[in-house]
């Protein structure tokens, strides 16, 4: 077992042979609805890709097991790491097909393990549509707290939406974490 893998799913730093793939995911019309990052070229994502040795971030493929073998199904990662104040920013992006799935949620909570005990973050932001369902959901699984909304605050779509501001502190993320595995273990 690696450090961040479980039954079914592999978090590896992403390869450059991973990037048009994570491209061709982000160019996608259900995934852009929900992405507060504009579309870019092949250009514009290889240099992105060149650029992240010299960057303070952690940014990960995010692999299922398959029977055929692994299979590229989206991005996490945690960046703009901050040693000082311990805390970095959250942003993950899964396939439309592999939405749904329970993947988010398991490579997350991965991921924010890593966070909070390897890299000894004390806080982990994010920031999402209000109308991401499913955004709103896994951040409030995960025990993440709407700390502010930016009214309108970015076009999409022919609207101006508002953008919620969520962040994660590490005894939040592991009293959510025993809460879930409590009611796991009980049957709830
Ligand atoms: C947001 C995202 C990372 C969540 O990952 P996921 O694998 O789809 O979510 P999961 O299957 O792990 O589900 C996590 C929770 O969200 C809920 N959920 C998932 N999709 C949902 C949807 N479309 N509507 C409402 N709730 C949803 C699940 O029911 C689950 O909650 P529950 O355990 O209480 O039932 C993923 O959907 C995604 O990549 N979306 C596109 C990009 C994006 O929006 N990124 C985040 C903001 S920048």
């Amino acid at each position: 077992m690696r450090l961040l893998e479980s039954e079914r799913l592999m978090l590896k730093p992403i390869e450059e042979e991973d990037i048009y793939v994570l491209l061709e995911i982000r160019w996608d019309w259900d995934v852009m609805f929900f992405s507060l990052h504009e579309p870019i070229s092949r250009r514009e994502q290889l240099e992105w890709y060149r650029s992240l040795s010299s960057k303070k971030d952690l940014a990960l493929s995010v692999f299922l097991k398959t029977e055929q073998g692994l299979k590229l199904v989206g991005t996490i990662g945690l960046y703009d790491i901050n040693p000082r104040h311990q805390r970095a920013t959250f942003r993950m992006r899964l396939s439309k097909e592999s939405q749904g799935l329970g993947i988010g949620f398991e490579a997350g909570r991965m991921l924010m393990e890593y966070g909070f005990n390897v890299l000894n973050l004390r806080k982990i932001c994010g920031d999402q549509f209000a109308v991401n369902k499913a955004a709103v959901t896994f951040c409030r699984r995960m025990g993440f707290v709407e700390e502010g909304v930016l009214r309108k605050h970015f076009y999409q779509n022919g609207e101006f939406r508002d953008v919620s501001f969520v962040g994660l502190l590490k005894e939040d993320f592991f009293a959510a974490m025993g809460e879930l595995d409590k009611q796991q273990s009980t049957g709830e």
